[in-house]
C-alpha cells in the first residue's frame, strides 16, 4: 500500500525519494526497475524493490543496535521507508573484504583472494562521470568533504563493515564487498543513507561451493545468472531467521 506522501524530491534508479508530513523527513519508495553498468543495462523484476526495503530496514536497525547512526527511522509500508532527510555526500564508500569485480578487472589479484586488512575505495557518485575511481587528494580538490569528514567517513564505514562482515558471517553468508552512500544532517552529523541490499552488497552463500551457484547480489543480474529475486528472498529468510522484525509507522 501507497503511504500519504507529498511531492517527488528525486528519481534515482533504484528508489524514489518524496517528501512527507514532517520538513525534516522523506519517505523512500524502493522500485522494482534493475540497472547495471551504469544504467545501460535495465529490467524490471517483480518484488526486488520489497526485498530491498526489508533487507535494508532490517539491516539499518542491526547497525542502529550497535551505535551507527543512519538515515533510517522504520518502514512505512512494505517498500516505503520513512528517513531523515539528508544531503547527500556525492559519494560511493566501497568496502571490499574478498577481490571481486572491478578490483580484479583492474588489477592482477585473483578473484576470491581474502583482502586484509579491508581495502576502502572512494568513487565520485556522479553517472555523468561514469563514477570515477577518487585519491583522497582529489576527494579533497573537489571540496567533495573536508579532513575531518574524510576521518569519519572512514571510520564509520570500516566500523559498518566489521558489524555486517559478522552478522552475514553468522547466518552462512559471506560478505565480499558492498558500497555506502554517507548524508549530512541538518546539525553537520554524518549518518549511513541509502540502502543496504542485495543490490549494493555482494553476498555469497557459503552453503554452497559452486562459484556461480554461491552469488546471491546484483551479479546474478549484471551477469545474466538468473534467480534474482529467489536469491535476493534468500538472504531475507536468512536475516529474518535471526534478527527482531523491523519497525512499523503506527
Ligand atoms: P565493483 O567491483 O564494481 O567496484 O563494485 C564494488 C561493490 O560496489 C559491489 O558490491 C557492487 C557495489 N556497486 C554499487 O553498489 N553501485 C555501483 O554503481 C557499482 C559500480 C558497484
Ligand atoms: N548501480 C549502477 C547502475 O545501476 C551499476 C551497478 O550496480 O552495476 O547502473
Amino acid at each position: 500500500m501507497e503511504p500519504v506522501h507529498g511531492n517527488l524530491i528525486y528519481e534515482g534508479k533504484a528508489k524514489k525519494i518524496y517528501a512527507c508530513n514532517k520538513f525534516d523527513q522523506v519517505l523512500v519508495n524502493f522500485k522494482d526497475d534493475a540497472t547495471a553498468f551504469n544504467a545501460k543495462k535495465k529490467s524490471q523484476l517483480d518484488g526486488k524493490g520489497f526485498l530491498n526495503c526489508q533487507i535494508s530496514a532490517y539491516i539499518f536497525e542491526l547497525l542502529e543496535s550497535k551505535g551507527i547512526e543512519t538515515h533510517y527511522i522504520c518502514l512505512a509500508s512494505d517498500r516505503w521507508m520513512y528517513a531523515h532527510k539528508v544531503n547527500v555526500i556525492p559519494l560511493e564508500i566501497v568496502l571490499r573484504n574478498t577481490a571481486y569485480g572491478s578490483l580484479c578487472r583492474e588489477s592482477h589479484i585473483k578473484p576470491g583472494t581474502i583482502i586484509e586488512p579491508p581495502l576502502l575505495d572512494f568513487y565520485y557518485k556522479d553517472d555523468k562521470l561514469n563514477d570515477p575511481f577518487l585519491s583522497e587528494e582529489r576527494l579533497k580538490l573537489f571540496d567533495l568533504a573536508s579532513h575531518n569528514q574524510i576521518v569519519q567517513i572512514k571510520s564509520i564505514a570500516f566500523e559498518v563493515n566489521s558489524i555486517l562482515e559478522e552478522f552475514f558471517n553468522e547466518i552462512d553468508l559471506k560478505l565480499v564487498d558492498f558500497k555506502l552512500e554517507m548524508g549530512l544532517t541538518a546539525s553537520g552529523n554524518i549518518v549511513v543513507a541509502d540502502e543496504i541490499s542485495p543490490d549494493n552488497c555482494r553476498i555469497w552463500d557459503q552453503r554452497i561451493d559452486d562459484i556461480q551457484d554461491r552469488i546471491l547480489d546484483k551479479d546474478r543480474f549484471r551477469n545474466d545468472l538468473g534467480f534474482v529475486v529467489e536469491s535476493y528472498e534468500k538472504i531475507l529468510s536468512r536475516i529474518q531467521a535471526v534478527l527482531p522484525k523491523p519497525r512499523y509507522y503506527k
